[in-house]
This record gives C-alpha cells, structure tokens and sequence, in this order.
C-alpha cells in the first residue's frame, strides 16, 4: 500500500505537447507543466514565437523543450508535427489540445447570427473540432504504439456547456471590438466535450485517459463595462486568473488524476452552477 503522495503530480521523464502553446493560457500551461518535470513540445501558429519560446522554458525550467510551428486543421502539418515531436523528444505521454481560432480576422467573429458568414463557421471548426480530431488521433496511435498508456487533456468552454447569457455582452469590448460569443465556437466546444467521452471509452482499455478541461472567462484586457457583468454573473465574484487552469492541467496530466477518464474539469468560479 502506498503511504507517500509526494509524487502524485509528478511529471519527469514524461513528454507533453501542448497544441496553441503560445496562447494566453498555453504560456503558462506549458510552465507549469516544466515545473513538474516534463519536457515540453509547445506547438502553435509562428515558428520563430514557440521557438523562443522553448528555449526560455529549456533553460528556466532545466527539460527539454521543442517549438514547433503547425496549423492543427492541416492533416499533413500535423503528421510530420507529431513524428518531429517523438524523434526529437523519444515519445509522448501527455497532450493538452488547447488551440482554439477566433476565425482569421476577428471583425467576422463577433458578429450576430444571422449575419455570420458560413466560412467563417467552417474555419473555426476546422481548428476548434477537426484540428482536435487530427493531433488526438495521429498521438493516440502514437501512445498506442509505445504500449504504456497517456493523458490526453482537451480544452472546451462553458459555452460548450450551457448556452451564452448575452446580457454580459452589452457595452462590452475585447480589442477594440465589440464582443459575443458566436454559435460556431459554442458548438464546436461541445463537440469537443462528445469527442473526449468518445475517445475514453474507445481508449480505456488501453490506459490512455481522455479528460475536457473546462475553463470560465479568463481576464485578459476585456473593458471594465464586461468584466464587470461578467463578475456579477459569478459565484465567486470574478473572472478567472489566467495561471487559475495551471493546477487543474497538471492534475490531469499526472498520476493525482490515475482513475478519471471521460470528464469534464469545470474551472469556471461557479458560473454553470446556478
Ligand atoms: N480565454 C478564455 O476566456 C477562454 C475561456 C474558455 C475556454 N478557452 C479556451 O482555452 C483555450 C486556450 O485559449 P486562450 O485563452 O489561451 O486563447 P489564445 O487565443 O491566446 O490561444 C489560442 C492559441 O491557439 C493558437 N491557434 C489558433 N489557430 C491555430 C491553428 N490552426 N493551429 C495551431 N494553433 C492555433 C493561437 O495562435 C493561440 O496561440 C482555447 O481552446 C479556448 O477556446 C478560453
């Protein structure tokens, strides 16, 4: 019987790739992943930012780190991405599949239903659920190969959960432009909620572990009139902290979570509680 937890969050010897890796979140994701141990591939949309980028945490954190640039919605990109990624770093154990489009340009995101254009629609999907098919099913085989099982994490929203309240949307701005939450991105996160039970119970009996982490509105430079609709629509009274889904990432990552397979990690200060 074991009788030291000391370890249960560690990760070294492991590798981890984390797709949108040089997002708001996956900066620090990836950091906290290297604090336990992992070595890291961070992939996303520019070479020269994830390169720099793997160098910084290689010599901060003392593992070995990779940048590569892939479009996840590229078939091909994302084959030879993931086989770099295991001739470079032997093997992987853990992916995060975090990347996310809020569509090329973001003036034909944040637009009402009825005037959103069907390629846009397309676009997103083709990041949000089809890139997400695409690196779960090229490092699935590959976690099948090595035989000893995995983590894969992948990133929803509450929006892929419970339907918008458009009430926070009015006044509100992100960038300069006004903001709401389209339907392509509400759907394409709850697909990602069905993708992730789906693939648990496909891949169970082969020890490779599927989990959706759920995060609530992260405060990243948002004008004061949404964060405070947003704040007063919350349980604990705020938006999340970006460092906030770190923990809740390394707990699925890692041994503490050995038993959870097919869920949802909702980190969201309560807002899809009432
Ligand atoms: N920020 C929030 O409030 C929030 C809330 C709930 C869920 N999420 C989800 O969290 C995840 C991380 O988002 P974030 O908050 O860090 O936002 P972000 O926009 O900073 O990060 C997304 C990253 O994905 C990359 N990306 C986009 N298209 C890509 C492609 N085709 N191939 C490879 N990489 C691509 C982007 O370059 C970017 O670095 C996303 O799945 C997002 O939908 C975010």
């Amino acid at each position: 019987m074991q009788n030291d937890f000391s370890h249960l969050f560690d990760l070294s010897g492991k590798v981890a790739l984390v797709t949108g890796g040089a997002g708001i979140q996956g900066k620090r994701i990836t950091q906290g992943l290297a604090t336990y141990g992992a070595d890291i591939a961070i992939i996303d949309l520019n070479a020269e930012v994830v390169e720099k980028q793997a160098i910084s945490l290689a010599k901060t954190f003392g593992i070995n780190a990779l940048g590569i640039e892939c479009d996840v919605s590229d078939k091909d990109a994302v084959s030879t991405m993931v086989e770099t990624v295991v001739e470079k770093l032997g093997k992987i154990d853990v992916l995060h599949n975090n990347a996310a489009s809020k569509s090329e340009n973001p003036s034909n995101f944040f637009v009402p239903f009825e005037e959103f254009d069907f390629d846009v629609w397309r676009q997103v999907m083709s990041v949000n659920i089809d890139g997400m098919f695409l690196v779960a099913q090229k490092v699935g085989k590959q976690m099948l190969v090595q035989g000893h099982g995995g983590s894969i994490i992948q990133t929803s929203s509450t929006y892929g959960l419970v339907g918008p309240d458009f009430r926070i949307y009015e006044g509100s701005e992100y960038m300069g432009s006004k903001i709401t939450t389209p339907a392509a991105y509400a759907a394409s996160k709850g697909a990602v909620l069905q993708l992730t039970r789906y693939l648990a119970s496909y891949w169970g009996s082969e020890g490779i572990r599927v989990n959706t982490l759920v995060p609530g509105g992260i405060s990243s430079g948002q004008n004061k009139v949404f964060v405070k609709s947003y704040s007063e629509r919350v349980p604990l009274g705020r938006m999340a902290n970006v460092d906030e889904m770190v923990g809740a990432v390394v707990f699925l990552a890692s041994d503490a979570s050995s038993y959870m397979t097919g869920q949802m990690l909702v980190v969201d200060g309560g807002w899809t509680a009432w």
